[in-house]
């Protein structure tokens, strides 16, 4: 299923250990998950997420703050009855997970992230699920592995997605809507400048369904907005004071997210 980051020949797993015809060789960690990110194909020493901001998203999460996202999210997988789903950018694999109880156990989901710390959070505690650090601008899979992708809030190549889809497969893509998080903007900024509700292009693919999923997020405990601002870009433009007094007033927060469905172009007889 996997192929070598380093000669794209397939890798298998003998024992604890994945190799290709080459002998480029890859151990599973104790927990599970395999590391395909070779050195070349990091951009910084630790990339992606670090620690603090996931367990930040971890503890927000757990508040189901954004199940009815992974509620929608999994409706919408189920739609094409997949086999075999990538959730691409998996960070510690809440979506995944969620989205892994309502499949039928048949269906063979695979995960990836380029943070370390993300996927090794995710591999502990969703064992059913193949994890992989690598990353999604060099993805280390075959043509054609998956019937399904979902990309919730994250980084992803154009062509690597039209590589790996499946005839006919589908992309569920994650991107927030306009008024996402609308009050955390006007704590900080003069002029809010609203996310674009435009819906992109994604080539070699065929844009079919878009989902709005807006809700005022009732916020239960400080600790919940801490968490928030410890996870999102903006949080940086707070000083120590705004940050204070934006969790001390901060009752309700607007969530909106758009949810779109593409369809790849390939035939199945003109796959690639
Ligand atoms: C905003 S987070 C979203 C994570 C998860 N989908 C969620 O919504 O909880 C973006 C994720 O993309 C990952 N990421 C960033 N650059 C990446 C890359 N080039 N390849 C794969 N993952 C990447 C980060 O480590 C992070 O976990
Ligand atoms: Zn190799």
């Amino acid at each position: 299923m996997y192929i070598c980051p380093l000669c794209r020949q397939p890798l298998t797993l003998t024992g604890r250990q994945y190799r290709c015809a080459s002998n480029h060789s890859f151990d599973l960690a104790k927990e599970s998950y395999v590391n395909l990110l070779p050195v070349q194909q990091k951009n910084s020493k630790d990339p992606g997420d670090n620690k603090l901001m996931i367990e930040a998203r971890r503890a927000f999460l757990q508040s189901a703050a954004y199940q009815p996202l992974s509620d929608a999210v999994n409706k919408l997988v189920m739609q094409a009855a997949p086999a075999t789903v990538l959730d691409l950018g998996c960070g510690e694999g809440y979506y995944s997970g969620r989205l892994q109880q309502a499949l039928k156990p048949a269906v063979r989901l695979s995960g990836i992230d380029i943070s370390k710390a993300a996927v090794k959070y995710a591999a502990r505690h969703y064992p059913a699920i193949r994890f992989a650090v690598a990353s999604a601008y060099q993805l280390p899979f075959a043509d054609n592995s998956f019937d399904s992708i979902i990309r919730i809030y994250a980084p992803s190549d154009s062509s690597e997605l039209q590589r790996v889809i499946k005839p006919q497969g589908r992309l569920i893509s994650v991107n927030p809507g306009p008024e996402h998080l609308i009050e955390m903007k006007q704590a900080v900024y003069r002029e809010v400048k609203l996310h674009s509700d435009q819906i992109k292009d994604q080539p070699g693919f065929q844009h079919i369904q878009r989902q709005q999923l807006s809700y005022p997020l009732h916020i239960t405990e400080p600790e919940q907005l801490d968490n928030l601002l410890q996870m999102v870009p903006l949080a940086w433009k707070f000083s120590s004071d705004t940050r204070q007094a934006f969790i001390a007033t901060t009752r309700t927060i607007s969530i909106d997210f758009l949810l779109d469905v593409y369809q790849s172009d390939k035939t199945a007889d003109k796959p690639g």
